[in-house]
């Protein structure tokens, strides 16, 4: 295979300059390239990160969490005992006043994934508290009804610091969402996907090594809300599941494990325009859905699975089904809730609105860039750029793409060379995908909504249609597999 080849490559380079300065072997993978899942006990029950309004404050901590049901885990957390930050809920309109405290010993700060912004709200790169410092996020919420997240985004330690803990839930309600009467409180539950590696001390660990940085870093540990293979009992009625891949690498494609069919309502930005039923849903780190899953026709003491089933995507991802997290229908229950035919408005941007297509190379030219290897021996580790976008490194002092705010335009992102994932995400707004060539040739069902993170797979081309914003500055967009983003794959643009 291409990519292990040139892996191997890559490596005989890496472990000369590398073996001097680290222990462990570079070969930790037994399965190609792919991080085994080792799935726990299903014994422990799931838990629900408390939910806090737009007020208050957020503190990025050493910490420790219970994981492992009787151990105590070292991790970050933007909160004293756990993994996961409280879920933000508010309502669209509403003002949002966060003070943010950097506890931490080096740099941090929050981005607002999805959300649209002020540029020096964002939480740009470039825009960190310093150890010890704080700062005050304040902006207005004024966009639809959604699952948005927040996470650290500081130059070069976004993979890191979010790998570690730091990462919660932005919920907005709105007017529309609440005529539908979705399944709601204890029936509408956040389930934060995410795999983690750990340490003999049960601790998460984060040091990747280079196939780590090529692949992602991915863990034989699959969480959901910070619990380690958890259960939950539920009623013989409909849930909302509301769906984050909080992953730095891993992509999961959903399912239930008796293939029973489930109905997709929304996606990163909100309600779809109609339910869509599916039986698997492919999700690509940073990507949100909205699920109803109806639980009505099982029997009493019925068990299924929240799976992830095999897809084909080379040679790190999708090689291996497991199981997510266990359901248990432990009580009867009934409800009138059905899906109705139309759940939202979404106006389509009309492809001949657009001014400019500008194009994005992401397929790395089959990651021929020894060049950026070269960093590697004056700085011992760097090791940056071997992810690159139209062959770029991440440079803070240069701005790659300017474009007019209000404008519309269509942005290609082009894998169709590549041999490696990329979801790729844009800062400080919602786009609608047009199209996708090559790979899978079809949009799946999230695509239909908004959306601010894209997965391509191998060999996809992918073209999405942007209304840029009146909040002028400087964003920047990324692939949202997070090695890859620190190595260097992102790009900033400016809004004038
Ligand atoms: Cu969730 Cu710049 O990303
Ligand atoms: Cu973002
Ligand atoms: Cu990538």
């Amino acid at each position: 295979m291409k990519i292990i080849a040139q892996i191997l490559v890559i490596m005989a380079v890496g472990v000369i300059v590398i073996s001097s300065c680290r222990k462990e072997s570079i070969m930790t993978n037994s399965e190609g390239l792919a991080t085994p899942v080792i799935e726990g006990d299903f014994l422990t029950p799931l838990a629900i990160p408390p939910s806090i309004n737009g007020q208050g404050t957020l503190t990025a901590q050493v910490t420790t969490s219970t994981i492992f049901s009787g151990k105590k885990s070292k991790v970050l957390g933007y909160q004293s005992g756990s993994i996961l930050g409280p879920s933000i809920v508010v309502n669209s309109g509403e003002n949002i006043n966060i003070n943010f405290q950097n506890s931490l010993a080096e740099n941090s700060n929050i981005h607002w994934h999805g959300l649209i912004t002020p540029a020096g709200m964002d939480g740009h790169p470039e825009d960190v508290a310093l150890p010890g410092d704080s700062f005050v996020y304040k902006f207005t919420v004024s966009q639809r009804a959604g699952m948005y997240w927040y996470h650290p985004h500081p130059d070069g330690f976004t993979a890191k610091q979010a790998y570690l803990g730091l990462a919660g839930v932005f919920l907005v309600r709105d007017a529309e969402e609440q005529t539908l009467s979705l399944p709601s409180g204890e029936m509408e539950i956040p389930l934060v996907i995410q795999d983690k590696r750990i340490n003999s001390n049960s601790d998460l660990e984060y040091s990747p090594n280079m196939i780590d940085i090529m692949t992602g870093y991915m863990g034989s540990n699959i969480l959901v809300n910070g619990i380690n293979s958890p259960y939950k009992d539920v009623r013989t009625r409909n849930y909302r599941l509301r769906v984050l891949n909080g992953s730095n690498g891993r992509i999961y494609n959903l399912a239930l494990s008796d293939g029973a069919s489930f109905t997709v309502i929304g996606a990163d930005g909100g309600l779809l325009v109609s339910p869509q039923k599916v039986t698997s849903l492919l999700l690509g780190p940073g990507e949100r859905a909205d699920l109803i899953v109806n639980f009505s026709n099982y029997k009493i003491g019925t068990e299924l699975f929240l799976a992830s089933n095999t897809f084909s995507a080379g040679a790190s991802q999708g090689i291996r089904n497991f199981r997510i997290m266990k359901f248990r229908v432990t009580q009867s229950d009934k409800d009138s809730f059905s899906l109705p035919e139309k759940l939202s408005d979404i106006e389509t941007i009309s492809k001949s609105s657009a001014i400019k297509t500008r194009t994005f190379d992401i397929s790395n030219g089959g990651m021929g860039n020894m060049g950026g290897m070269s960093g590697m021996g004056s700085t011992g580790m760097t090791m940056k750029g071997m992810h690159r976008i139209n062959n770029k490194v991440y440079d803070k002092s240069r701005i790659d793409e300017t474009v007019r705010a209000g404008s519309t335009e269509i942005w290609e992102f082009d894998n169709s060379m590549g041999d490696e994932s990329h979801p790729m995400h844009v800062h400080g707004l919602q786009f609608q995908v047009l199209d996708r060539n090559g790979g899978r040739n079809s949009l799946i069902s999230t695509e239909s909504g908004w959306k601010d993170t894209v997965l391509l797979l191998p060999g996809e081309k992918v073209h999405v249609i942007i209304t840029f914003g009146r909040n002028k500055g400087k964003y920047v967009l990324h692939c949202h597999n997070l090695e890859h983003e620190d190595d260097g794959m992102m790009l900033q643009f400016e809004i004038i």
